[in-house]
């Protein structure tokens, strides 16, 4: 449709088409059978009969025949035949489901996010889905947040590049393309900051924060044109976020420049009233829209309330004649007015979902995320033909997918299976499953006596973790460690002098200090998705050389809890041991069990020869370095650049990520990597503007956050 012609569409809609095309309920408000999967709480819907074929979009319907016909049904109704938008939650895969966003970061490898995004899209164009509701693009730094899972993690700037890679991959060149998906980023804003990691829980963070460590993945989502952004729970500055002209007028729209569509979280709109922002409905209706919102998500304030408040004057027209424009726009983008059912193809849906080459990117993409935390003796990777032992709860688990993976149910494959793929003699004990805390499950049952039958086995595997139902939205917990009976499997096998390689399976880094000193190996799997056992397996036994780093801290306990790489430095740091009257804690170190950016690998490589050098009038520098495989075996390394402002108008962090990127080392071999360090990537958040200030910096390149070489700069 051209633009004089959606002004004329727009025109012609009467005030009550308007506010129903500003609202967006699950299926079951529009006649379907079959229940749905509700991701919300559901409410008294003041909704009536004559409301259903003015909604503007639904959420979470699949299936390209069900979608066909819901959409050729609501055009039969809908005063202008406007089509429906169908919107999803496809977070980490359709049907072929990949690893979660948390593990994804792990990777540090953008080509492999963006072709796991365009997969997704693929699978998810097919069952008729024409927009999702990610990336995820909430800094997280509290692993008693369950939605950590969600997340790339505790850095800006993976956060964003991965951001980047995700819209890029859903949504292609063109937008309107039978096989891409729109993109919505959420949760707009600083939503993973909730206070104790307790969801929905008060966000209190000061401007200069936000700025500084919280936007940098929404806009960075904006920047790569995704199409719409969703309002998050909490608040910022005492104001939900939902209500917030900051956030959504301010930053969003003057600052940022975003005309894309600004939907409000399940039910968000209604809960300004519990929040205590709005008295009433009709007050959370003026407030989100006078904020900017445009679509109003399982709740219908704006649908009841937007005819009085405009009659009334509260509310000029000319704001929902706004909102209902950049929805307008987006259907036309993704040229819904020429073809109502997108991507819609019951035979292509057949065809793509859980394809063989979809199924195999998956595993590819999972054994890269597969992050090396311990490796003791190298007792890994396993030798081909082993008799290994297997115990815990995930030795034979298909709950391997991970939150968020609504409709894959089906399809996964266990860890067991990955390992009699590669020819181990496999034998099981105390396997018994996790289910989940929400069904008032917190332990498996106390079967170590079984452990005695894997004696003669040369190395256990020990599968454990944490339920993927007990991660995920509405999943925070403060107990992190493993549950009673796990550690005590661990700590039984290693009094019976057995070599244990552990597995975890968690959507969140857990507190794993108290088993550590009983595992020879850790192996930090993450909920990989589809292919989770086979990827594992070749992991385990070195048909992949492990290049993941950790994209969030591991604390060495929950009472350490924030605990992050990039912090600020304090005016009483601890230089050396700890001693009293600086900052630290007496019970336990001030370092993490393990930093952000930290991975082993099969390969041993050593760093040399940093080098700083300033340009024509000092910026960019030119950094380089070597890196030099010193072991026999090739491996994929991650190369890491971080820089410290050492004295600036507003303190530091003590380091910031500002590049990184990954080298494949043959046995031997040496490269040179280098890296640009620019004006903008040195430039902060003054808590006025981002500046950059002239001083003394520390350039640093390395193998982790905790592992670097560092050479001092003036610029
Ligand atoms: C949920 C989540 C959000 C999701 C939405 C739709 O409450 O907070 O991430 O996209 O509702 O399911």
């Amino acid at each position: 449709m051209t633009e004089k012609e959606l002004r004329a569409l727009l025109a012609d809609m009467s005030l009550e088409e308007k506010l129903g095309e500003m609202t967006q309920l699950s299926p079951n408000f529009f006649g379907t059978e079959e229940s749905v999967d509700l991701t919300g709480p559901m409410q008294q819907m003041n909704l009536k009969p004559e409301d259903v074929p003015l909604l503007g979009s639904t959420l979470n319907a699949f299936g390209a025949e069900k979608i066909i016909e819901m959409q050729k049904h609501h055009m039969e109704l809908q005063p202008h035949h406007i089509p429906m938008l169908f919107m999803a939650d496809v977070i980490h895969g359709l049907k072929t489901i990949y690893p979660i966003p948390l593990a994804m970061g792990s990777s540090f490898n953008t080509d492999l996010m963006e072709e796991a995004a365009a997969m997704a899209a693929r699978e998810a164009a097919a069952t008729g889905v024409q927009l999702t509701f990610s990336p995820m693009a909430d800094l997280v730094r509290d692993p008693r947040w369950g939605r950590v899972m969600e997340s790339p993690g505790e850095d800006p700037l993976l956060i964003a590049r991965m951001t980047e890679a995700t819209v890029k991959g859903y949504q292609g060149e063109d937008v309107s393309a039978p096989d891409r998906i729109a993109s919505c980023f959420k949760h707009f804003g600083g939503y993973g900051a909730a206070e104790g990691g307790r969801d929905y829980n008060t966000v209190d963070v000061s401007d200069g924060m936000l700025r500084e460590f919280y936007l940098d993945g929404y806009k960075a989502a904006v920047d790569a044109g995704a199409a719409m952004g969703m309002t998050s729970f909490n608040t910022i500055d005492r104001i939900p976020a939902t209500g917030s002209q900051k956030l959504y007028r301010k930053i969003l729209r003057d600052e940022w420049g975003f005309d894309g569509v600004a939907i409000t979280d399940f039910d968000a709109v209604n809960e300004m009233i519990p929040h205590g922002l709005a008295a009433d409905g009709k007050e959370a209706a003026k407030y989100a829209l006078k904020a900017g919102v445009d679509i109003e998500m399982m709740s219908t304030h704006i649908l009841n309330y937007g005819k009085e408040l405009v009659r009334s004057g509260e509310i000029d027209e000319k704001l929902i004649d706004e909102a209902v424009w950049r929805i307008l726009k987006l259907k036309n983008k993704l040229g819904l007015f020429e073809n109502p059912f997108k991507g819609a193809d019951p035979e292509k849906e057949k065809e793509l979902h859980q394809c063989a080459a979809h199924m195999a990117l998956a595993r590819e993409i999972s054994a890269r995320c597969v992050v090396l935390l311990k490796n003791e003796g190298k007792i890994l990777p396993l030798k081909k033909g082993a008799k290994v032992g297997l115990a815990g709860p995930f030795a034979n688990s298909l709950s391997v997918l991970g939150g968020w993976s609504i409709i894959a149910a089906s399809g996964s494959t266990t860890l067991l299976q990955g390992l009699t793929e590669h020819g181990a003699e496999v034998k099981m004990a105390m396997t018994e499953e996790l289910k989940p805390m929400q069904m008032g499950f917190f332990d498996v049952s106390d079967q170590t006596a079984e452990l005695e039958t894997l004696a003669d086995c040369d190395v256990v595997i020990a599968a454990v973790g944490e339920h993927p139902d007990d991660t995920g939205e509405s999943a925070s917990r403060t107990i992190l460690r493993l549950s009673h009976n796990q550690e005590k499997m661990l700590e039984r096998l290693h009094d019976m002098g057995k070599k244990v390689v552990a597995v975890i399976f968690s959507g969140r880094p857990l507190e794993i200090r108290p088993v550590l000193p009983f595992c020879d190996a850790v192996v930090q799997a993450w909920f990989l998705g589809s292919e989770a056992g086979p990827a594992i397996g070749d992991v385990l036994f070195g048909d992949v050389n492990p290049s993941a780093r950790l994209s969030m801290s591991f604390p060495q306990t929950v009472g350490q809890v924030p605990v992050y790489y990039n912090h600020m430095n304090t005016g009483r740091p601890v230089v050396g041991k700890p001693h009293r009257y600086v900052s630290c804690y007496l019970d336990c170190p001030n370092e993490p069990l393990f930093p952000f950016g930290y991975g082993l690998s099969y390969s041993e490589y050593h760093y040399q020869n940093l080098k700083v050098e300033k340009t024509e009038g000092g910026l960019p520098l030119k950094v380089s370095v070597e890196v030099e495989n010193t072991s026999d075996v090739a491996g994929r390394e991650t190369v890491q650049l971080y820089i410290h402002d050492v004295a600036a108008s507003v303190v530091r962090p003590v380091k910031e990520l500002k590049d990184f990127t990954q080298i494949d080392l043959a046995p031997g071999e040496k490269k040179t990597v280098t890296f640009a360090v620019t004006t903008e990537m040195l430039s902060f958040w003054n808590n006025e503007a981002f500046v950059f200030e002239h001083g003394d910096f520390e350039i640093m390149v390395g193998h982790s956050s905790d592992e670097v070489l560092t050479e001092k700069v003036t610029l």
